[in-house]
């Protein structure tokens, strides 16, 4: 291999001319880039800063690791244009959030309250392209008054494509998160709408397809923006916000959060040091209730069964009496699902959602048991609650990643089945000594009888012998009790193995190894889900 002589002559006067222009071509790109630095007039940026809030590039800043490059991509985009000025109204880019590369789309909220021009426009469908054909995860920085109204007639048709992409991205499994700062309005709703994790801004997030004027204009609704679509009403109400922020800076804070979780391409990194719980195992006892009837928090044993007790809560304010969220467990990422009671609509449709995200993350996951059902009675007919239980079902049913189930009190009813049962096939199944699978309890399921058995005398016009009926249902009790404890189950093979709930993170360890011996993939679809 030779190495190339080089030619040049330094003092010629082509190199000194060439040299001259360049420098000036440089200098103009430096003003150019000066020039797309901007954020607005100066009004609009002093309310931000008075207000205690963030600028676009603050955010960008704040969310990169601290060693992170940012590739600032598009900055000269709509240049020369009658648009909103170089750049447009987002500053958009790759860099790395939580060791893991992805893209980040920020809106310019000071320019024209973040509107959108035809510029903005093409320039949020390029990253959009790069996102999709390097497999990167977006995380979008959302303030944003929409269209730029003036101009709709040019942005309307092609600004759906924009929505059309998150959707193809996420089935592709390439997530976006999407961090509502502030406006996100009429189509601007859908951009949280499809995303597949959305953290909304406590008293800054408004996500509604029209603001209380046109409400008023439709309906004649009055109302306001916080209740129409503030983050505490699509965190606690709607289920649009998987988790709402204190403020900015918690916002960033749990979108690293979310990214530390994320499985992408090449950087599926598992920790080096595993933390032990922060709390001992031996509580486990004192925690789990010996009473099925008895509920407790199964955060407290999650907290005693993850590498340093740190679990990251997905939709914490939404269908509560199921609680999803990721963890470690020896290193490994896990989604934990876990009832907290009954299972009420949101809760399905929560527990559904989080399977999905777990099969498009490739993360194993760990059902928590402790269940009675699904809600009964008219109401929960009425909004559907078996359509909705239908849909955890759906997911668990066609789910690919592995799971592990333990029971660690009741295992009652289609609980058991939207929960990952015996026969919805997990790796491995473990119950708690305490641990009762069955249809029903005892004493609901000879009640039951008791009932039928009287409406069916009155059918056939014939006394019930109400004696015989007690004896009957005490004996139903005794037998329902027997067949449906820990010992029993076991014994029927309907799991693998009775264990001591201290022993339950040492069981998961080794499960976390025998799982991870084959590759561990989401699945590709789904059943149909009933809406
Ligand atoms: N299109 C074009 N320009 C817009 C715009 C839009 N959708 N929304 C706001 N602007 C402009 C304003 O004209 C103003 O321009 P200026 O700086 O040249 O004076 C600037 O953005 C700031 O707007 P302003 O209303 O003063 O700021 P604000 O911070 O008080 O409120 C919003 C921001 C986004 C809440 C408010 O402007 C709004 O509600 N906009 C309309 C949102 C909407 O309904 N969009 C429909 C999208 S399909």
């Amino acid at each position: 291999m030779s190495v190339i002589q080089s030619k040049i002559n330094r003092h010629s006067e082509s190199y000194r001319s060439n040299y001259e222009a360049m420098q000036q071509l440089v200098g103009e790109l430096e003003k150019k880039k000066t020039e797309a630095l901007f954020q607005g007039d100066e009004k609009y940026i002093a309310r931000v800063k008075k207000s205690g809030r963030l600028l676009a590039r603050e955010r960008i800043e704040l969310i990169l690791d601290e060693d992170s490059p940012f590739m600032e991509l598009l900055p000269f985009a709509g240049w020369g244009t009658d648009g909103f000025g170089t750049g447009g109204t987002i500053v958009v880019g790759i860099g790395f959030v939580s060791g893991k590369m992805c893209v980040i789309n920020s809106n310019v909220g000071t320019i024209k309250g973040g509107a959108v021009d035809y510029a903005t426009l093409q320039k949020g469908l390029r990253i959009g392209e790069i996102a999709l054909e390097n497999e990167l995860p977006v995380i979008n920085m959302v303030e944003s008054a929409g269209a730029n109204l003036p101009d709709q007639a040019k942005i309307f048709n092609y600004g759906g494509a924009n929505f059309r992409e998150i959707t193809r991205r996420s089935q592709k499994k390439i997530p976006t998160i999407s961090i509502v700062f502030g406006n996100s309005t009429a189509g601007g709703a859908y951009i949280p709408g499809m995303s597949d994790y959305v953290i909304m801004v406590k008293n800054e997030a408004k996500v509604f397809l029209a603001g209380p004027p046109l409400v008023k204009m439709a309906t004649n609704e009055v109302t306001d923006e916080e209740s129409l679509g503030g983050a505490k009403m699509h965190s606690t109400l709607s289920g649009v916000a998987d988790y709402m922020a204190e403020d900015e800076k918690h916002a960033l804070r749990l979108a690293r959060e979310i990214m530390s979780y994320l499985k992408t391409k090449d950087t599926d990194y598992e920790e080096d040091d595993v933390k032990e719980p922060v709390y001992v195992s031996e509580e486990i006892l004192g925690i789990v209730s010996a009473d099925v009837r008895v509920p407790f928090d199964q955060r407290e044993l999650i907290a005693r069964i993850v590498d340093g007790s740190e679990f990251s809560e997905f939709k914490p304010l939404y269908g509560s009496t199921l609680i999803t969220g990721y963890a470690r467990i020896n290193g490994y990422r896990i989604g934990i699902i876990a009832n907290n009671g009954v299972l009420f609509s949101e809760a399905a449709n929560k527990g559904a959602q989080f399977i999905q995200l777990c099969n498009q993350n490739d993360t194993p996951l760990l059902f928590l048991q402790n269940i009675t059902g699904f809600m009964v009675g008219r109401k929960y007919e009425e909004e559907g609650i078996i359509k909705h239980g239908a849909k955890m079902i759906n997911a668990v049913s066609n789910s690919t990643v592995p799971a592990i189930t333990i029971i660690t009190g009741a295992s009652y009813g289609a609980g058991n089945y939207a929960m990952c049962g015996r026969a919805y096939k997990p790796r491995f199944l473990f119950t708690y000594p305490n641990s009762k699978i069955a249809v029903m309890g005892p004493d609901q399921l000879a009640g039951v009888m008791q009932i039928i058995g009287r409406a069916a005398a009155e059918k056939a016009g014939t006394a019930y012998d109400e004696e015989q009926g007690k004896q009957v249902a005490q004996y139903m009790v005794k037998e329902a009790e027997k067949q449906s404890n820990a010992w029993y189950a076991s014994g029927q093979l309907w799991d693998d193995g009775v264990i001591d709930p201290r022993e339950t993170r040492n069981y998961l360890k080794m499960c976390m190894d025998v799982i991870h011996r084959t590759e561990v993939k989401g699945a590709e679809g789904f059943g149909v889900f009933r809406m």
